[in-house]
């Protein structure tokens, strides 16, 4: 592996990606929860390269940046203008203080289904065969727009033709440059100053360098990729959605063979940072982003939107929407839940229906499982939270905090107004605004004393349906007598 370790990746990310129609440059569109360019360098990294250099030219502030934040070991070669793949590389090169010993491996910056693996099969051919050149190519359905692969009587490659230049012979073929390649560095710094703009589009073309190395007798070999798709670039928001289809297979298919039950691949989605245990279950309708974790034997959906949340072994996770939340061990959440950050869910504890948490910890075997909001809180072990309850956290300017402690069982529709803490231990009654700490074991009562105004309805409705029940609810209750 170390002999083929190539001594520079170049990803060619300059162009503006016109048919995307979109103020995002195409390079940082995203899959799978990784742009563009990201899924090529992480691919290009599967080489351990010595240098890895992206080239940028529009847009270039916002790709730069982007790529800081993902890759800091990155390095940038701006192309001002964009005179074509062969300029860009020729850039790169210079960036990297001109001609360079060693394998360059050059890679599109929109072709996010391209693999390691067959990078390292490139490289590896290129190694083998002792080649100056070694291009990566496949034979496509539907060739348009590609530049072709011309070979000779012998099969060898002698030239890579763009479409816009091909004759109709040439485009009668279906071998196409997936825009990859393996070269020789120091022969590519030199081939690159021959490269000529004398073309249909008046650039200078990297794939001319095939050309000028096998006319100066050098060994040119080509590499055909074992899937087509896997090289496909995407130029526009059609392919962006297929590309994403095949990839969101791609990671199904590996947790599937990995002992994850998948009930519908059609309506799951994933990212490629998203982590499974086995025997998980994921019903239709999930989608699974960032760095979510799915424990062992966890069962998730259907219906449900996780992101960078960790749901434990054993728990159950139906028809909810989570940002940032730990659920655990054999917890239950939802149908119809809301978790935001800093939700952290005890093991066996439950979240129920209608029910918004956040910033809130909730320890073992606790309960919240109806119609509630519960922010900025600590609540103990084996509590119950009554229905329809509210941690009333701001008061217009702040947020305060609500702490309850363990085995209590607070009554329906209580607002817990922080700053406020209640015992282990207490109970609070139905209907209760809590504004004052509750000790241990405890009743609080906060609430209206109840008064009933006999013969009200008779005096204020009379004749209504509400004074003709009433009255017959008397009679009944005098002749029972
Ligand atoms: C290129 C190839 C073609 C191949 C196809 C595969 C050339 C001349 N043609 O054509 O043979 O079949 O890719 O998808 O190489 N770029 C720069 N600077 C430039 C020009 C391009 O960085 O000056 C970058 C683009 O951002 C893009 C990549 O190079 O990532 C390919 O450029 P593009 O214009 O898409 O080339 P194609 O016409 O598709
Ligand atoms: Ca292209």
């Amino acid at each position: 592996m170390s002999a083929i370790r190539p001594a520079a990746v170049v990803v060619l990310a300059a162009g503006e990606g016109t048919r995307m129609k979109s103020a995002t440059p195409k390079v940082l569109h995203e899959i799978c929860g990784r742009s563009l360019v990201g899924h090529v360098l992480a691919a290009a990294r599967e080489l351990a390269p010595e240098n890895l250099v992206v080239v940028v030219g529009h847009a270039r502030e916002k790709v730069t940046a982007h790529l800081s934040d993902i890759d800091p070991g990155v390095r940038t070669a701006v192309q001002e203008e964009q005179n074509g793949t062969g300029h860009a590389v020729r850039i790169a090169l210079e960036q990297l203080g001109g001609g360079i010993d060693g394998t360059v491996v050059v890679v599109c910056g929109d072709t996010p289904l391209l693999t390691g693996a067959t990078l390292s099969a490139l490289a590896a051919t290129h190694h083998t065969d002792g080649n100056a050149v070694t291009v990566l190519t496949a034979e496509v359905p539907d060739a348009t727009g590609y530049g072709r692969i011309v070979r000779d009587e012998t099969g060898a490659v002698t030239a890579i033709v763009e479409h816009k230049d091909a004759t109709d012979a040439q485009r009668a073929i279906r071998e196409i440059n997936s825009g990859v390649f393996a070269f020789d560095g120091a022969l590519l710094a030199d081939a690159l100053k021959k490269v000529r703009t004398d073309n249909s589009q008046g650039e200078e073309y990297l794939t001319d360098v095939l050309g000028i190395l096998r006319e100066a007798g050098h060994r040119v070999g080509a590499s055909v990729a074992a899937d087509h798709r896997e090289i496909a670039g995407i130029n526009n928001r059609v392919q962006l959605s297929e590309a994403r289809r095949i990839l969101n297979d791609r990671l199904l298919t590996a947790a599937m063979l990995s002992g994850v039950t998948v009930i519908d691949p059609a309506t799951t989605w994933v990212d490629v940072t998203v982590a499974f245990g086995q025997d998980v279950t994921v019903h239709p309708g999930t989608q699974l982003h960032g760095s979510t974790r799915l424990g062992e034997g966890s069962e998730v959906g259907p219906n449900c939107r996780l992101k960078d949340t960790v749901v434990d072994a054993g728990a159950r996770v139906d028809t909810t929407v989570s940002d940032g939340a730990h659920i655990g061990p054999n917890a239950t959440v939802g149908p119809y839940a809301y978790l935001r950050p800093g939700t952290r869910l005890g093991a066996k504890g439950k979240i129920g229906t209608y029910v918004e948490t956040k910033n809130a910890a909730i320890g073992e075997g606790s309960k919240v499982p109806h119609l509630s909001y519960v922010g900025d809180a600590t609540i103990g072990e084996y509590t119950n939270i009554g229905a329809a309850s509210v941690f009333v956290n701001y008061d217009g300017q702040a947020k305060y905090h609500t702490t309850v402690g363990s085995h209590c069982r607070t009554g329906s529709d209580n607002m817990f107004v922080a700053p406020v803490t209640v015992g282990d231990g207490a109970y609070t009654a139905a209907g209760s605004v809590i504004t004052k700490d509750v000790p241990p074991g405890s009743l609080a009562v906060a609430r209206g004393q109840q008064r009933n105004i006999e013969g009200w309805v008779a005096r204020k409705r009379p004749g209504s349906a509400a004074a003709k029940a009433a009255e017959a609810a008397s009679q009944q209750g005098e002749s029972e007598d």
